[in-house]
């Protein structure tokens, strides 16, 4: 009954995600026992397969540290100069929590005169000299200051003096039972006598509050796994340097088409200077393409090439392949490898993870799907009373004229052509709640399908135990939603 991918896969049409479906087949074995655990590349394990792109509307510090939480893992974007996208990789390793409060720092002779020096924020810190980096003294909560008749204070008089605070990698746990123990409302985090972050009472319990996955990504040095992403040119060589020494535990090298001399350069380049360092190539969708790199030695490939949400590419420049296809296509070579495979771009549901996951992807990486999101870079602004924040291409025009395109120029081209979009998402909560019930959606999938983990998800698809079929337009139709004048479209 259906057909097998191998056979699926070879009558030249270029699948996307909505064009397949799978057949279910044989259930012995509950939903909570499936197992998601994987690996983003040769030595990056990864409790679920989950990875944020490296663009600059969705990956900085906050997603990464929260991806790691969850047990996946954050690529930080380098649409900024290099030192500032190793801080932002210090800044993500920096804690053990999903958190980020950005603190604002005064020393005890700064004044405080309105709401603004408050930045939004619940608490100033202060230490001595007004830097994170000086001795802690204390701090002044928003609400006593709000309390006070006379508004213009000097933090001296009103400062609440409290050196006392948490490691660093204090985990939530711990930090539950410091408030407790000390009646707080407010744990401050310091490593190597710097302020890192804080977190409030009402932080914990909002986090407690989330759904559990289990157990986040940490390296070696006891810190949250963290990725970056660089470019291709020569100056790229420095920035990876700069990440080197901020702790990067991967790095993704950032090409729309991957199959370069300049990548294959890079690539052979780290693998000689950093022997420790897993490294990402792509982005591909075809076989020989993957084969390049395979021999010049990456450790993970990143497949997809205009299936993004906000992409362009194959509108523009004719190139590309449906993102199915394309996954399925890579991973039958670099499985032969033992490379595995990042399925990059596509992802706006739960059931396109079980898609990519099951034809072959270790992991899905996804933009759209995490832009919005509480952690993501950017604040929220209102478009028709709903909540929204900008996600944008990184080959779109405002991307590229802040530095991304050496992604999509290569080489020194001097007229910009967009590959991409600028645009808005609504508001998604955080992904800390989110990505949970997306996996346990992913996990009701694979039991569909018979298949308690990714190791037996592609041992179906090897063995052609796995049958499916490609769905007409009618049939998509069908499987959506329809036939109702309205509803609500609710996941959990
Ligand atoms: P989703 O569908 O998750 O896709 O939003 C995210 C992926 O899209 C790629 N990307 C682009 N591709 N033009 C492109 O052709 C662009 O401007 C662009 N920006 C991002 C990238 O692979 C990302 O992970």
């Amino acid at each position: 009954d259906g057909f097998a991918a191998e056979r699926l896969f070879s009558q030249g049409y270029s699948y996307t995600y909505d064009d397949v479906i799978f057949l279910p087949h044989y259930i012995d074995f509950p939903t909570d026992s499936v197992r998601l655990s994987t690996r983003l590349s040769r030595n990056i394990p990864l409790s679920i397969p989950c990875v944020s792109s490296p663009m600059d509307t969705v990956t900085e510090s906050h997603m990464a540290s929260a991806m790691a939480s969850l047990g996946a893992i954050g690529i930080l974007h380098s649409n900024l100069p290099a030192a500032d996208q190793a801080a932002l990789v210090i800044s993500a390793k920096s804690r053990r929590v999903p958190l980020l409060s950005s603190p604002v720092f005064l020393s005890p002779s700064d004044r405080i005169s309105s709401a603004d020096d408050f930045d939004s924020k619940p608490y100033v810190l202060v230490t001595e000299s007004g830097a994170a980096d000086s001795k802690l003294l204390g701090y002044v909560s928003r609400s006593d200051w709000e309390s006070l008749p006379e508004k213009e204070v000097k933090v001296f008089d009103y400062m609440v003096n409290s050196s006392d605070y948490v490691p660093w990698n204090s985990d939530l746990g711990r930090i539950d039972s410091y408030l407790e123990e000390k009646k707080r409302d407010l744990a401050v985090l310091v490593k190597d006598d710097e302020v890192v972050d804080y977190l409030t009472k009402d932080d914990v319990e909002r986090i407690k509050g989330y759904p559990k996955l289990g157990l986040g990504t940490v390296g070696e040095d006891g810190k949250w796994m963290v990725g970056a992403a660089i470019g291709t040119r020569e100056q790229d060589k420095e920035r990876l340097q700069h990440l080197v020494r901020a702790g990067i535990n991967v790095v993704v090298i950032d090409s729309s088409q991957g199959n370069s001399i300049y990548q294959i350069d890079l690539i052979k380049h780290i693998k000689l200077n950093y022997p420790r360092l897993d490294v990402v190539g792509g982005n591909v969708v075809t076989i020989s393409q993957a084969q390049n790199l395979i021999q010049a030695g990456v450790d993970g490939l990143r497949v997809g090439m205009g299936s993004g949400s906000i992409c362009t590419t194959q509108e523009v420049c004719a190139v590309g392949r449906g993102q199915a296809t394309a996954v399925y296509k890579v991973a039958s070579i670099a499985s032969q490898y033992g490379v595995p495979v990042i399925a990059d771009g596509g992802i706006s549901n739960s059931g396109h993870i079980v898609k990519a996951l099951t034809l072959g992807a270790s992991t899905v990486m996804m933009g759209s799907f995490l832009a919005g999101s509480t952690e993501a870079p950017g604040a929220y602004e209102y478009q028709n009373s709903c909540r929204v924040k900008i996600y944008r291409g990184m080959g779109s025009l405002e991307a590229m004229t802040k530095g991304s395109d050496a992604r999509y120029l290569g080489d020194k081209a001097k007229l910009k052509i967009a590959q991409g979009v600028v645009g808005k998402v609504a508001d998604k909560g955080s992904v800390l709640k989110f990505i949970p019930y997306a996996m346990q959606a992913v996990k009701q999938g694979f039991q569909d399908l018979g298949a308690s983990s990714l190791e037996s998800a592609h041992d179906l698809l090897r063995s052609k135990t796995l049958r499916l079929e490609v769905r007409t337009g009618a049939a998509q139709v069908e499987g959506g939603v329809h036939g109702l004048v309205s509803y609500e479209k609710k996941s959990f």
